[in-house]
């Protein structure tokens, strides 16, 4: 909470700060790597490249600001932020350093308009919010029973070719020891060190159930596109990792958890890579509640780009209600849908009753979430995973 004193203050920011958050918080990194770039190896540099996670940040700083106090609205913003943070390994110590290069970043872009009070009260804001995500990180680091940031050398056991361009990897712990628990959903950070010294890390999602001896990741190359670079750490996997390397990864976190126990009917939908965590998701359920009723539905370009059907057809033979249903963008000739993913064309299912799971591209689930709020599909029945710092306001 903050005080009395300065709450007029943040609600007074908060349409400055929406003009002006972007701006905000791309002059906090800027100058806060500058001065901390030791710092960069914590960050997505491609992310920062692209601009994601400055409109992140930003996104987060203004849902503070229009919720400050509100933990009903707050709470699933701070959870995935938490997971996220856990996953990299970020640190009590790392707040005061943000704090302030923010502080700054807002007295800079105001100018005149950021006077003594009002960032006195961005002060004591942030103060508050990080006293938050630092009682939730230590919880989470101790639940886990990690130290921050703890690395864990894992040796390939497979590589196998799942789609063009998408390879899935098994890894197991090179100590011999256990994998920790952890849920169908839940991704790790895999950490790479570049030859010219950078470190970078990025997240993947589990693609099958977890085992506790053994985990398997799938992983898109990310090709270059006209404009853009192609993508570091996936190329890097891509082009060096064969069975016998060991890969450097985090322990498994995230709060994207499909619920496998239930036998309620459950409805997955995804697109393109998207379809890792459902995988880890369809195989904990093939273990659990085999005659449970689930939708799998998966868009991909044609079938070349279609990842981990072998699994699919392994679930298929185990799980007598379990609907199938695909959609690719070229014409085929083996029963897939042919264009976007279209929920008219599923088998119906009772929308109270059962949860609904999103991961793809930000189109897709814009697209998705929008058809299924229209076809009466209660919100809080509705549940996603970003491949990516999540900016998707799924109202717009
Ligand atoms: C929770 C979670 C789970 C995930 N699970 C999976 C998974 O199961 N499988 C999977 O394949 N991926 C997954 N991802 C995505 C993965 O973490 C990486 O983001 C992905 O592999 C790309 O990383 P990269 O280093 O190859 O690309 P990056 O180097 O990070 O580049 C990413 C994009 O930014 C663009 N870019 C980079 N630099 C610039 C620049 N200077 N200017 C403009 N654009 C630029 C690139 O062209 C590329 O399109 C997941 C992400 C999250 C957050
Ligand atoms: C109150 C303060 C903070 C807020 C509001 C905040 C907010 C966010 C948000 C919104 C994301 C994106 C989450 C997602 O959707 O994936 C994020 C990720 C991240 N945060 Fe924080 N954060 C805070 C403090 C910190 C601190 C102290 C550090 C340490 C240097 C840090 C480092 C990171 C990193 C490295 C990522 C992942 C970036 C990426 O993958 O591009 N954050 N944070």
């Amino acid at each position: 909470m903050i005080s009395a004193a300065a709450r007029p203050y943040i609600d007074a920011s908060v349409p400055v700060l929406r003009a002006h958050g972007l701006a905000i918080t791309t002059t906090f990194y800027r100058n806060m790597f500058a001065a901390h770039p030791e710092l960069t190896s914590l960050f997505n540099m491609g992310n920062q490249a692209s601009g994601t996670q400055q409109q992140s940040l930003a996104a987060a700083v203004f849902a503070y600001a229009a919720h400050i106090g509100n933990t009903d609205v707050l709470g699933p913003v701070i959870e995935r932020i938490v997971q996220k943070h856990l996953s990299i390994g970020i640190r009590a110590e790392h707040y005061p350093i943000v704090g302030q290069y923010l502080i700054g970043a807002i007295k800079e872009t105001l100018g005149d308009a950021a006077t003594v009070p009002l960032l006195a009260a961005w002060v004591e804001a942030y103060d508050s919010l990080a006293k938050v995500f630092i009682a939730a990180e230590k919880k989470g680091y101790a639940d886990a029973g990690i130290t921050p940031g703890a690395l864990r050398p894992l040796r390939v056991m497979q590589r196998r070719n799942e789609s063009a361009g998408v390879d899935a990897f098994t890894l197991e712990p090179v100590d011999g020891q256990p994998l920790p628990a952890c849920k169908p959903g839940q991704y790790i950070s895999v950490a790479v060190d570049f030859a010219d010294g950078r470190h970078q890390m990025r997240q993947y999602s589990l693609s099958d159930a977890p085992d506790g001896k053994q985990w398997r990741i799938t992983v898109k190359r990310e090709v270059a596109g006209a404009a853009t670079p192609s993508g570091a750490v996936s190329n890097w996997i891509h082009d060096h990792v064969v069975v016998g390397s060991t890969l450097l990864a985090t322990h498994p976190f995230g709060e994207f958890m499909p619920d496998t126990d239930s036998i309620e009917p459950v409805v997955m939908l995804s697109a393109g890579v998207g379809i890792t965590p459902m995988i880890a998701t369809l195989n904990q359920i093939v273990r659990v509640q085999p005659t449970r009723h689930v939708i799998f539905s998966h868009a991909a370009q044609d079938r070349q780009h279609h990842a981990h059907q072998v699994d699919i057809a392994a679930a298929q033979r185990l799980m007598p209600n379990l609907q199938v249903v695909t959609f690719y963008l070229a014409p085929s000739d083996d029963g897939a849908h042919t264009g976007l993913m279209n929920i008219a064309m599923l088998p119906d299912w009772p929308h109270a009753h059962a949860d609904v799971y999103l991961c793809g591209p930000t189109g897709f689930m814009k697209a998705q979430w929008q058809a299924l709020v229209l076809a009466g599909v209660p919100v809080t029945r509705l549940h996603r995973e970003v491949f990516g710092p999540d900016l998707l306001d799924m109202q717009d």
